[in-house]
């Protein structure tokens, strides 16, 4: 795969002559000439590695890279500037902003060695959060085991939940977060004993009090964890309900964290059809309908509509390839 690299500068000049210099590497070039078009690049698109001007109209190159630091935080950057802001580059180095940072004016070869270094810095982040990524998913898969009524549920879930945010345009650092929170909605479920979990008659009240913890025990985990804050608010809040009946916190419409509206949607589908110990799964139709139902009540309306909407639009693209490769990759395209 190209990596995709955003150069931002406001002077046509330099960007003209980058656009050049990097025309036969084997590498996707965007280029920006403000920060504002650059954070929009940056939300659309997984950048790899940012080059930037120091001074620009409106946020100086320290400041906009710094920024990113929030909302890409695997992206590396690199800062352009003049011996005449030495001092402020030098500074947005030590303070770690900044991988490197190329002199200007440049010579070609340092450019397009220290983009080079760059993209191999990614790699290592990417490594990293891949590691990461296995201790979540492997804490998910455990929970499942001790429920195997619900094997592959926290990744259906994530995948539903996804494409949800996707569909709102969600910047992709946020649709991560929410495939994580995903994984681990229940991972408080650890602490229910596997006869209530996986009993296949209905629970007495005082089961179901029990169980009704598992939101809170899974926000300790996360807290605790240092998980991300979008994380914690979709483990703690996935069961409150849109009219404000649900629990830990009996939270209402938009008090209820984005995140965990959207879980919930994604989180509520793949209950219904997916068969349980005490009664078979509903079909995707019999599950729309009940949403339907939940609508205004429990769910977030909004949410619901857009989830129809991409099951619709995810229904067609399978019914249009219709192989099961094609179903696989979808089933793993979780952002
Ligand atoms: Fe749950
Ligand atoms: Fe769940």
């Amino acid at each position: 795969m190209r990596e995709k690299v955003l150069f931002v500068d406001d002077s046509k000049k330099t960007i003209r002559m980058i656009r050049e210099m990097f025309a036969d590497e084997n590498i996707s070039l965007y280029f920006a000439f403000n920060v504002k078009d650059a954070l929009q690049i940056i939300r659309e698109h997984e950048i790899a590695l940012v080059v930037s001007d120091n001074i620009m109209p409106g946020m100086s190159g320290v400041n906009f890279l710094s920024l990113l630091k929030s909302i890409s935080p695997d992206t590396v950057k690199i800062l352009m500037s003049a011996f005449a802001n030495l001092d402020s580059a030098l500074e947005a180095i030590n303070t770690s902003e900044v991988y490197r940072f190329v002199l200007k004016p440049f010579k070609e070869e340092d450019m397009i060695f220290a983009v080079n270094e760059g993209l191999r810095r990614y790699q290592v982040n990417l490594d990293l959060r891949k590691e990461n990524e296995d201790v979540l998913l492997s804490l998910a898969q455990t929970i499942e085991l001790k429920d195997p009524s619900t094997r592959g549920h926290c990744d259906r879930v994530a995948l539903h939940a996804t494409r949800i945010a996707r569909e709102l345009g969600l910047p992709h650092n946020v649709n991560r977060e929410i495939k994580y929170g995903s994984w681990l909605h229940d991972c408080g479920k650890i602490g229910i004993a596997e006869n209530i979990l996986n009993g296949n008659r209905s629970l007495t009240e005082e089961e179901f009090t029990h169980i009704k913890q598992h939101s809170e025990w899974g926000a300790d985990v996360a807290n605790r964890a240092n998980l991300t804050q979008i994380v914690r608010n979709i483990v703690r809040h996935h069961h409150e309900k849109f009219d404000g009946t649900g629990y830990p916190d009996g939270l209402r419409e938009n008090q209820i964290p984005l995140e965990a509206r959207i879980v919930s949607v994604a989180d509520v589908f793949d209950a219904l059809v997916t068969d349980r110990p005490y009664r078979k799964g509903h079909s995707e139709e019999g599950a729309f309908h009940i949403m339907k139902q939940m609508r205004g009540k429990e769910l977030d309306p909004a949410i619901v509509d857009l989830f129809f909407l991409c099951q619709t639009q995810n229904t067609e693209v399978l019914h249009h390839n219709n192989n099961p490769q094609t179903v696989h990759s979808l089933l793993h395209a979780t952002g």
